[in-house]
């Protein structure tokens, strides 16, 4: 049997040493600036480079297995040297990952990997989507199997394509159509998943949306140099090694000491500038405040929208009303949004979109009834780390419209608890999608006059 290809670690006397080789080795090899920084984080993160005994043979080194083997820790790691496989679940994500050749067909369905006909015959099913909590959002993600080890009852069918880079498997769907499930159960993840491949890996899509595609053409184009492969048209795929699935840090968050190591919101959000050639890196560059007002249509809707725009255009900002439809397309859509300096909106998906605001912009969150915890978890804490400055505003009972509508003393206005403890489908039924907000415009006002002056104390060379 041949032995697995992988650093054999004799003999090294010390950090140095160690991180200086595959320093020198990664330059070699990408002579990229990036590459060279990233391989410094991974050398001193890489808890198996074995700092006490070290001969590198260079000849071995493998840089999908390299970059692969960040992809898993402890446990995993162990068992992706030595079966060339691994997969690892948590509670949001699950990715498997294959260090040797893979067939991929049925629609990016069937993952074979015919070269280990010597282990027992295994079947792994894994749905590459980043929110495996989520029945509602899973319900629609395809399974993708995994298929091991003897199975030379059903060959699979022979390559069309033969590929010399990594696949990545990822879905397309789940809560795709929302732009914050977009952004934290793929963007992000497949940022955190693909980075450091340093583009050469290429995406499989099952689930394959083209719109989605498009919408993201220029994240995709900027983490992988190929096209993208949509399998759906029955074609066989094959692959030196592939990744089933993403991982996932938390939030709209990235972990910089969590797997595969290295990148923080702040790497994200350079990666965002680059992809979308966003000019603005931070409000002092700007001669005149900018305001983005985010107009919702359905639910949580400024019913009063235009007194709003009247008063923040009173107190010297500069408005820009958009639309839902003024953000389909992405590539215009994130230049506008970094040309601002303050985003106000109530609780829902467009917030999302602060990820483009240039850094020390505000955002001002309308709250509305018994959207608190929502509002501050989901949109407020994910900005600090995107270097921005946040407020809320809680709206009043009187300004919801639901105070209308069941009067000042019933249980959806006096006590949300009693509603929100019967189940997230009735809390939401009332709360999120049955609300909207007519804004009392001089408590607002106050807010803003606070935006104001934080953008000018933090901004002291504003002209
Ligand atoms: C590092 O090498 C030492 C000595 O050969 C060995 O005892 C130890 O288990 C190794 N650690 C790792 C993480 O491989
Ligand atoms: C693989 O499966 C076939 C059919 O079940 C069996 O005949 C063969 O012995 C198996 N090979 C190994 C190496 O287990
Ligand atoms: C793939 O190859 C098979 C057989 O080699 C062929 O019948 C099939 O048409 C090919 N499919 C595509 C999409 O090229
Ligand atoms: C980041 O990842 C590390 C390592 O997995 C973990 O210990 C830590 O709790 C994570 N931090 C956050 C904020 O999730």
């Amino acid at each position: 049997m041949k032995e697995p290809r992988r650093l054999r670690l004799v003999n090294c006397a010390a950090l140095a040493i160690c991180s200086m080789l595959i320093f020198l080795v990664y330059a070699t090899l990408f002579q990229s600036h990036d590459t060279v920084f990233d391989s410094w984080g991974y050398s001193l993160q890489n808890p198996s480079c074995n700092l006490s005994s070290e001969r590198i043979n260079i000849d071995a080194v493998d840089p999908q297995e390299f970059l692969l083997r960040r992809l898993v820790r402890g446990d995993d790691r162990v068992e992706l040297d030595s079966n060339g496989f691994s997969c690892h679940t948590d509670i949001y994500s699950k990715v498997c990952v294959e260090n040797k050749p893979v067939r991929i067909y049925n629609k990016g369905l069937t993952v074979y990997v015919p070269n280990d006909d010597h282990q027992p015959r295994v079947k792994r099913i894994v749905k590459p989507y980043a929110r495996q909590q989520d029945e509602t959002a899973m319900r629609v993600v395809s399974p993708v199997e995994v298929l091991h080890g003897n199975n030379t009852i059903d060959q699979p069918p022979a390559c069309n394509f033969t590929h010399d880079v990594t696949a990545v498997v990822f879905s397309s769907r789940g809560f795709a159509g929302n732009v914050y499930h977009e952004f934290n159960e793929i963007v992000i993840p497949l940022f955190i998943t693909t980075r450091h491949f340093r583009s050469r890996v290429k995406f499989v899509i099952t689930d394959y949306q083209h719109w989605w595609v498009q919408k993201y053409n220029r994240v995709l184009s900027h983490l992988s140099a190929y096209d993208v492969i949509n399998p759906d048209d029955g074609s066989v795929h094959c692959f030196p090694g592939a990744v089933i699935g993403l991982k996932f840090h938390g939030q709209l968050a990235l972990n910089i000491t969590d797997i595969p190591g290295g990148y923080s919101m702040f790497d994200f959000r350079q990666f965002l500038k680059e992809s979308y050639n966003l000019k603005t890196n931070h409000v002092s560059e700007f001669r005149k405040p900018v305001l983005m007002l985010i107009s919702r249509r359905n639910t949580r809707r400024f019913l009063n929208e235009d007194e709003l725009v009247e008063m923040m255009e009173g107190l010297g900002f500069e408005v820009t009303r958009v639309e839902p439809e003024r953000m389909s397309n992405l590539d215009e859509f994130a230049e506008l949004v970094n040309s601002c300096s303050v985003m106000v909106g109530a609780h829902g998906a467009g917030l999302t979109n602060e990820i483009f605001l240039p850094n020390g912009a505000l955002m001002v969150q309308v709250v509305p009834l018994a959207c608190d915890w929502v509002a501050t978890n989901l949109y407020g804490a994910p900005g600090k780390p995107m270097g921005l400055q946040y407020l809320e505003y809680k709206i009043e009972p009187e300004e919801s419209s639901l105070f209308e509508k069941y009067g000042k003393d019933h249980p959806v206005i006096t006590d949300p608890e009693s509603v929100t403890s019967k189940g997230y489908f009735a809390y939401r039924t009332v709360y999120v999608e049955g609300q909207d907000l007519k804004i009392n415009v001089q408590r607002l006002k106050k807010t803003l006059v606070e935006a104001k002056q934080i953008l000018e104390t933090s901004i002291p060379f504003n002209r």
